[in-house]
């Protein structure tokens, strides 16, 4: 038996499978049609896109390792999260998705706030952009004909499901995104779903993570070569199946993840909100059990903006940053380029380099912007630790993490060790992979969900401590200084 995991990320989707021991046998990728974006804050994909790239990703393994993906009998999903599919009739989809970047709703989520003051309690967060029921409030308001033919509405990994398996189910840490979910109770909230005039016949089932949402369809399974009965699990948001990946399913284990957004995940024991610092508190993959996020909406994203408009390579600008690293820079950056989440809610925000002079260099710029991605991710911890959360093991993950002077900022910054797996994809493809494994055989999560082998571990410089502090207390000041000019 082997076990597939795919991840359906912004950029690309990936397949993964492993073995009953949870190792892996081999994987693939297939690039993704970036999103596009239509007017500035806006952020749209076409579902069509991740279908193909899944499909893509899934027969290059048929041609690098037929036998071990002939042999899968479960297989689990990860996606990006919040994105709003409208789905009409014959599950047509209506329009492109609207992504978890994408800020067009600022309006409507304080409309929604007023027209359910509960909807904070409710809901364990605030209204924001990025979350799917604004995103729904907007085309109401913008695109009535569209709103008015909508049957369903999915996130991007419940889309790629429907195609898989002929199922409208979606899981807890995904739906715990869209702000219709009473995700204490683990239940879709009628008055939630009131808020946007939508009820429980546009939502999909909910299933938990680890458990069975549906089978894969026969001209897949021939495509594939697989028999008998192929089980697709509920699988999580990306960030949770991630956790699922590195084994931070327990209280106070947590990860940071340099993605294209950046993520300080936490699980938690019990729904633990904190709206007041715009803390994402959700179901985590697993049954009754929560997590809490800090997210911030730029992390590699804004070093690939700055690669972008320099016309150099990312790996050259953190590289040129390392040669030159001497301290904390002059400059700083405020990585708010799509707006930001956590702990601002301001989606209008836009970023900023402040402390230029002649001699600033695409080198030091990169090194500001690491800074500042750094900084906005001590800003999480921040707010975390408002909520009452310690954290106890801290697991870096995604692109960014390829770099020591990256990771050895955040340690400093956050002053606590940040362990990095070895090579090896300890992403949402191996958490998917996981929760379908459990989907399959039964498995408890918390034996599958182990710790990957871990390569190094990265202390804080207590030798830069000092001026980093002094270096986060003037980033800090900044943006309420000049709020208004950068909303
Ligand atoms: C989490 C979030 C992002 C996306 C994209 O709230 O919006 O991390 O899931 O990866």
């Amino acid at each position: 038996m082997t076990f597939l995991g795919i991840d359906i990320g912004t950029s690309g989707v990936k397949a993964l499978l492993i073995d009953e021991q949870g190792k892996a046998l081999g994987d693939a990728s297939a690039p993704a049609v970036e999103p596009v974006r239509p007017q500035p804050g806006w952020s749209e994909q076409d579902p069509a896109d991740w279908w193909a790239a899944t499909l893509g990703a899934i027969d290059k393994l048929k041609q690098s390792h037929s036998t071990a993906l002939a042999a899968v009998k479960g297989i689990g999903l990860s996606g990006h999260m919040h994105g709003a599919t409208l789905l009409g009739e014959n599950d047509a989809v209506l329009r492109p998705c609207i992504l978890w970047n994408d800020g067009r709703s600022a309006a409507e989520c304080a409309e929604m706030e007023a027209a359910l003051p509960n909807l904070r309690n409710l809901a364990g967060n605030i209204a924001m952009p990025g979350f799917t029921a604004p995103k729904i409030a907007w085309v109401r308001k913008h695109e009535p004909d569209i709103y008015a033919r909508i049957q369903k509405v999915l996130l991007p990994k419940a889309y790629v499901r429907l195609l898989l398996t002929g199922e409208h189910v979606e899981e807890m840490s995904d739906a715990a995104g869209t702000l219709w979910l009473d995700v204490a109770k683990r239940d879709w909230s009628d008055d939630l779903l009131g808020v946007t005039g939508l009820n429980r016949e546009h939502m999909p089932s909910l299933v938990e993570g680890s458990a069975v949402s549906g089978q894969l369809k026969p001209d897949l399974m021939a495509r594939w070569g697989m028999s008998g009965t192929v089980v697709v699990a509920g699988g999580a948001g990306d960030n949770a199946a991630a956790a699922c990946g590195i084994g931070a399913v327990r209280p106070g284990e947590g990860f940071v993840s340099l993605g294209t957004s950046g993520v300080l995940f936490v699980s938690n024991e019990a729904f633990s909100p904190n709206t007041e610092g715009a803390v994402h508190a959700f179901c985590h993959a697993i049954p009754d059990t929560w997590h809490q996020m800090g997210v911030i909406l730029s992390a590699t994203d804004s070093l690939n903006w700055l690669s972008r408009i320099t016309g150099q390579k990312q790996a050259e600008l953190s590289g040129a940053a390392e040669a030159q690293f001497k301290g904390p820079g002059e400059t700083i950056f405020l990585p708010y380029l799509s707006g930001e989440r956590t702990p601002h809610n301001n989606a209008g925000a836009r970023g900023s380099f402040v402390g230029l002079s002649q001699s600033t260099d695409p080198a030091q710029m990169a090194q500001a912007v690491m800074e500042g991605v750094s900084f906005a991710m001590r800003d999480c911890q921040r707010v975390l630790a408002d909520a009452g959360t310690a954290i106890n093991r801290l697991l870096a993950v995604g692109g960014g993490s390829k770099s020591a002077l990256w990771l050895n900022m955040l340690a400093t910054n956050l002053d606590m060790e940040i362990a990095l797996p070895e090579d090896g994809d300890f992403g949402g493809a191996l958490g998917a992979a996981r929760l379908g494994l459990c989907a399959a055989t039964g498995a408890d999560p918390m034996d599958v969900m182990s710790m990957p082998p871990i390569k190094s571990t990265i202390a804080p410089d207590k030798s830069l401590s000092a001026a980093y502090s002094d270096q986060y207390a003037r980033y800090r000041a900044l943006y309420p200084a000049i709020e208004e000019a950068i909303s």
